[in-house]
């Protein structure tokens, strides 16, 4: 009997804090890891987006503060969520002797600390198996924030912790699938705290992660075991998104607000043709076509490269400028044309890369697979093109950040660790 085939049955609460959205989730799994049927208790998310919006971007010290402000109501939420009320402890004969070890733990998160004092210790253990914990890729002072917040849980209510990589998340988060004629919802996951069979991963698995910080192409070869076949070389689909958006004077995140812009415009992606160099009509022309180059289509190999997109974007604004026409009227359109070119790269790499790899099942996930046009896109080509490959989308509210997902990612390869080797890894690579 394979190791997959053992009856499996856990409850996961997952912290996740990589970046700016301090989630937990709590889930229930049971079945195997070929046939896994989960029950989401709570799923909380609290996102620092507004806060970082001003600075148009994330500063990575705010995210440090707000996280451990964040964290103890999030988990009492989560808790509440799940029907696991918090009852307040009527023995405090052993605390003394952890409250040293936790002030220890959490001698870098003075604000977490006074919180987890005041709220967490006065509160009986909940029933849950494992804590799970994203130790990285994601920003250093972030990743702390939660891990240490993981190991003083541990300690304090004797529970194994689990550390997961953020990118495993974003690719099982593309099992759960939402039960027939419902949509998986934020909404309906908090109203029903419902429980589904996921759908079983077949593998090879091709994982397309497009995210703020990363866009890669993994081979999921089984549980846990992954091979990169490419990558960005430079900046990721999300930041690119990001930072064209600002260009155009679009407020962060940019992903969103790009698409926004972009959905009144209509003309077809895929007829487009990939010139090496922008081309526009002249001006006073109704009709100026702005066209943006699509960054190492051609390539032999699954490397991106989008940083040369973005500069396009700014050429392309100052040439305008330069003929004194009108760019905010034509913001729309090069919004829709930037689009176009990134979900083009990407849809074709994806499609060259199955080629060659010859996958079962082809996944999209991270943030930016929250993006509607190029989840109807990468479908269609899929469809199209890949026949007998089953594709799975991330159900759009997993796209961004979640601890659901860090559930997801921790019961298929979760490995239990002692929590004092327990560190965060902020360049932390899938394979490694
Ligand atoms: O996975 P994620 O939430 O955080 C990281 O792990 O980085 O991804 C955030 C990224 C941001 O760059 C954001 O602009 C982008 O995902 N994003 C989108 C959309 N929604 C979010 N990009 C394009 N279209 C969207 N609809
Ligand atoms: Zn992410």
């Amino acid at each position: 009997m394979s190791k997959s085939c053992y009856i499996l049955k856990m409850r996961i609460l997952a912290i996740e804090t990589s970046c700016d959205e301090t989630a937990i989730a709590i889930a229930d799994f049971s079945g195997t890891k070929n046939q896994p049927r989960v029950k989401v208790w709570a799923n909380v998310v609290s996102s620092q987006v507004k806060l970082h919006a001003r600075y148009g971007g994330v500063v990575p010290n705010l995210a440090k503060r707000e996280h451990q402000k964040n964290l103890v109501p999030v988990l009492l939420k989560a808790l509440e969520e799940a029907g696991l009320n918090p009852k307040v402890k009527t023995q405090k004969s052993k605390l003394q002797v952890k409250i040293k070890k936790i002030e220890e733990i959490l001698q870098r998160e003075d604000i977490l600390l006074k919180r987890f004092k005041k709220e967490i210790l006065k509160i009986n253990p909940p029933e849950i198996g494992v804590i799970a914990v994203t130790v990285g890729p994601g920003l250093e002072p972030a990743l702390w924030v939660g891990v240490n917040f993981a190991k003083a849980l541990a300690h304090l209510w004797h529970k194994p912790l689990t550390p997961v990589n953020h990118m495993e998340g974003h690719i099982y988060s593309a099992f759960l699938q939402p039960p027939r004629h419902s949509e998986l919802s934020e909404e309906f996951l908090r109203n029903s705290s419902p429980s589904f069979r996921m759908t079983s991963p077949v593998f090879p698995t091709l994982a397309l992660l497009v995210s703020g910080g990363h866009t890669e192409l993994v081979l999921v070869k089984d549980f846990g075991k992954y091979q990169i076949i490419g990558e960005t070389l430079d900046d990721a689909a999300g930041e690119c998104f990001d930072k064209a958006a600002r260009l155009l004077g679009l407020p962060y995140p940019g992903g969103p607000e790009i698409a926004k812009l972009a959905e009144g415009v209509s003309y077809s992606v895929m007829a487009s043709p990939a010139p090496e160099q922008i081309r526009y009509g002249a001006r006073n022309d109704p009709t100026i076509n702005i066209t943006l180059p699509r960054p190492m289509l051609n390539s032999k190999d699954f490397n991106f490269s989008f940083s040369g997109l973005k500069t396009a974007v700014l050429y392309l604004l100052r040439d305008l400028e330069k003929q004194k026409i009108d760019v905010k009227k034509l913001c729309p359109a090069i919004a829709r044309e930037f689009q176009d070119a990134v979900i083009e790269v990407l849809i074709k790499k994806t499609l060259a890369a199955a080629k060659e790899y010859k996958p079962k099942t082809i996944i999209l996930g991270g943030g930016v697979a929250a993006n509607k046009r190029l989840r109807k896109e990468f479908e269609t080509a899929v469809k199209k093109n890949l026949l007998h490959v089953t594709y799975l989308l991330s159900p759009a509210f997993l796209t961004g950040d979640n601890a659901l997902m860090i559930t997801l990612a921790a019961f298929f390869t979760g490995k239990k660790k002692d929590w004092n080797e327990i560190k965060t890894e902020a360049n932390l690579k899938l394979g490694k």
